[in-house]
């Protein structure tokens, strides 16, 4: 299937995780890719070498995401569209957290993903809109990396729930303020996804307990697979989500449907 024949896609965060995932998805069904990130990746993706470019920056650097932008739309002729999955996790009780981890945290996440889309949207409002046979106009389209954790709080998420709150926010505010332009803004709320990141979060001494709670509050008990993320991603950049614009999509095996209290295990299901 080659969905994103003619389009162009910049990934933050493409070296790992779900990033990575959402860049092999995207070159998979036909797109070019840029991907960026604070570090190189760590999967060989030169086999689609045509098509993707990969540029090592700092998503809080204003300068390098516009140079990066900027070569992008040299190199490939247009930015379709943007998924920001750059990101770090941390936090704490507030009580203890120094301001630098807040600061660390909030300007990665929070800032970072702004800066992304500033350069993105202008790099979108500069090109023709495709028109679809349908007479739809389609100039761009977004997806922030958010979480579960920007839609309800976690015990110690502090920092790191703030962030994510706010890109969920910031996605709603883009899908306002573009959608005459016809700029699409979604952000994806992942549950706990098996990457760096949560290794890097579970892996910690003493940690097993938590893990195996974190497990069982999704209602498949499991935690998601990176593919499975990176395929709601790429639906909401494809034509397929043309309808759907300001959404915070929880992509979480059941975590935020509510609580499973055990009533229908004793029943014996
Ligand atoms: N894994 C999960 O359980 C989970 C759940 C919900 C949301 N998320 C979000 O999904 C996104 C991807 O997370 P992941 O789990 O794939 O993590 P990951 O650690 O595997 O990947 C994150 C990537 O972001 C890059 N990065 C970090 N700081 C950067 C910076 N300043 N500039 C540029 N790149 C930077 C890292 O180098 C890394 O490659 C993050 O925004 C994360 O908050 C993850």
């Amino acid at each position: 299937m080659n969905r994103f024949e003619d389009q162009t896609v910049i990934v933050t965060g493409a070296a790992s995780g779900i990033g990575l995932a959402t860049v092999e998805r995207l070159l998979s069904e036909g797109a070019s890719v840029c991907g960026l990130d604070i570090q190189e990746p760590i999967s060989d993706l030169t086999a689609h070498s045509e098509r993707f470019e990969f540029l090592t920056l700092d998503v809080r650097d204003a300068e390098a995401t516009e140079t990066a932008v900027t070569a992008v739309v040299k190199k490939f002729g247009r930015v379709d569209a943007l998924v920001t999955a750059a990101g770090v996790a941390g936090g704490g009780a507030v009580h203890d957290l120094p301001q630098e981890e807040w600061d660390r945290i909030i300007s990665i996440n929070l800032t970072g993903t702004y800066l992304s889309c500033k350069f993105a949207l202008r790099a979108m409002l500069a090109q023709e809109p495709i028109v679809d046979s349908h007479g739809r106009s389609a100039r761009g389209s977004i997806v922030t990396l958010a979480s579960i954790e920007g839609l309800e709080g976690t015990s110690g998420g502090s920092a790191y729930n703030a962030s994510k709150g706010g890109v969920v926010l910031l996605t709603k505010n883009l899908a306002i303020d573009y959608g005459r332009q016809g700029i699409r803004a979604n952000a994806v709320c992942p549950g706990f996804i098996e990457t760096p990141m949560m290794a890097e979060v579970f892996d910690m001494p003493g940690m097993e307990d938590v893990r195996d709670s974190f497990r069982s509050a999704h209602m498949l008990r499991r935690f998601g697979h990176p593919s499975e993320i990176a395929a709601v991603a790429a639906f909401l950049i494809s034509s397929d989500a043309s309808f759907m614009t300001g959404q915070a999509v929880a992509v979480d095996g059941g975590y935020t449907a509510g609580h499973d209290h055990g009533l229908v295990a004793m029943m014996g299901l």
